[in-house]
């Protein structure tokens, strides 16, 4: 299975390899909910959901507003609202849910702990008995590798003994046990812990790693590698997230019922990164240097395996990080000083901001 490539910087009859997602939906025309579309991972998870013929209903609160979803609008179904409060009536007439929701990286959760717990841990909970209740049967939960920080150096899979720090991580894991005990129940629960992300979206995000990298080459011409950039994580690309979190939803409930599955395409060390993303701009024709500097206080180091998802489900990510990065340089005007450094890409520069000004604009309306 192939893909012909698309990106300007490949050459014609360049051809990617397939990630192992069938060609086609065994039941097009299911409607599904999307819990946190209008996000990152959403952005081009919902693009090609509807591209396989099924129908979406987007439920988000809409932190980057309506922006990311503009390109699909007219074909889905936007219920704007908190997963928190969510309305019962958003399960209605739905056969399936791909839940994204939440705040989405450890600064968003140390900022707002007790949000984080509620909207990560105990909406998901809530949001799986209530899909129990109603019959909908496959919930696909967007976990994370992060759940391996803290571990003894080498590959973990999915049997890890994890011990999760900090709020984002705890309130993944409660999510996900949370899931797995409905399992039991009769849910049919398939929990995706995903590496980080690189690519584009059309909701970028310029506060993950390689998106990070390929920003400050551009604005900066300079790569920063904390303590030499010898940590390893690892990585997958938004659109192979998104072929997992479909794969993970048509897979027979026998295979993946209550199972956790790691999303990665490789384990790469962040001065790998560096060097791929410099070298990439540097055939824009401009000049991008590298800096060792020293470690910071904490550090996050771990690597994981990915022979789970490809054993059982069949499922490889296959876009690598320099063909994200010529896809990234190719999509966006990397003249655009103000779009890079724009506090809306960056999650926790973006719900600072929020937070700051709610109250004067909650005082401008009141005035009008
Ligand atoms: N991007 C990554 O590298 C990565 C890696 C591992 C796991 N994940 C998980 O994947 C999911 C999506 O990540 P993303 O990168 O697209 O993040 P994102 O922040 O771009 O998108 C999250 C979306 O959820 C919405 N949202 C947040 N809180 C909500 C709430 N209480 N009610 C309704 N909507 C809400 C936001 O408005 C946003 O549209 C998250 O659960 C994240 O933890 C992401």
């Amino acid at each position: 299975m192939h893909e012909i490539g698309t990106s300007f910087n490949e050459p014609a009859p360049y051809v990617r390899r397939g990630n192992g997602l069938a060609p086609s939906a065994p039941e097009p025309g299911q409607l599904v909910l999307v819990t946190g579309g209008g996000g990152y991972i959403g952005g081009v998870l919902v693009e090609r959901l509807l591209n396989r013929g099924y129908r979406v209903r987007v439920l988000d609160r809409l932190y980057w507003g309506h922006g990311p979803l503009t390109g699909v609008s007219d074909r889905i179904e936007l219920v704007e609202a908190d997963v928190r409060e969510m309305p019962a009536s958003a399960l209605d007439g739905v056969d399936g849910v791909i839940h994204l929701a939440g705040l989405s990286n450890d600064p968003t959760a140390e900022y707002a702990p007790e949000a984080n717990w509620q909207m990560n841990a105990i909406a998901t909970e809530t949001l799986g008995r209530n899909c129990l209740d109603r019959d909908v049967q496959r919930l696909v939960f967007a976990s994370s590798c992060s759940l391996y920080d803290g571990l003894p150096p080498g590959m973990h899979d999915e049997t890890a003994p994890i011990c999760p720090r900090g709020a984002y991580a705890t309130s993944k894991r409660y999510g996900e046990e949370a899931l797995q005990t409905l399992a039991n129940e009769g849910l049919c629960p398939v929990i995706l812990r995903n590496g980080t992300v690189y690519g584009y979206s059309p909701r970028m995000r310029f506060d993950l790693v390689v998106n990070t990298f390929v920003k400050d080459a551009l604005l900066r011409s300079e790569l920063l590698l904390h303590g030499g950039g010898w940590m390893w994580r690892p990585l997958v690309d938004v659109s192979d997230v998104s072929d997992a979190m479909i794969a993970a939803y048509e897979a027979p409930a026998a295979l993946v019922r209550g199972e956790i599955f790691n999303v990665l395409h490789s384990n790469y060390q962040i001065r790998e990164l560096a060097m791929l993303v410099a070298g990439s701009v540097q055939l824009l024709g401009r000049s991008v240097t590298l800096r060792e500097t020293p470690a910071p206080r904490l550090t996050r180091d771990y690597e994981c395996s990915n022979m789970k998802l490809a054993s059982t489900v069949g499922f490889q990510p296959a876009r690598s990080v320099v063909e994200a990065i010529s896809g990234i340089l190719s999509r966006i005007d990397v003249e655009d000083c103000t779009m890079l450094s724009d506090p809306r890409y960056y999650n926790i520069r973006w719900l600072e901001l929020l937070r700051e000004l709610t109250p004067q604009i909650d005082q401008y309306k009141a005035t009008l």
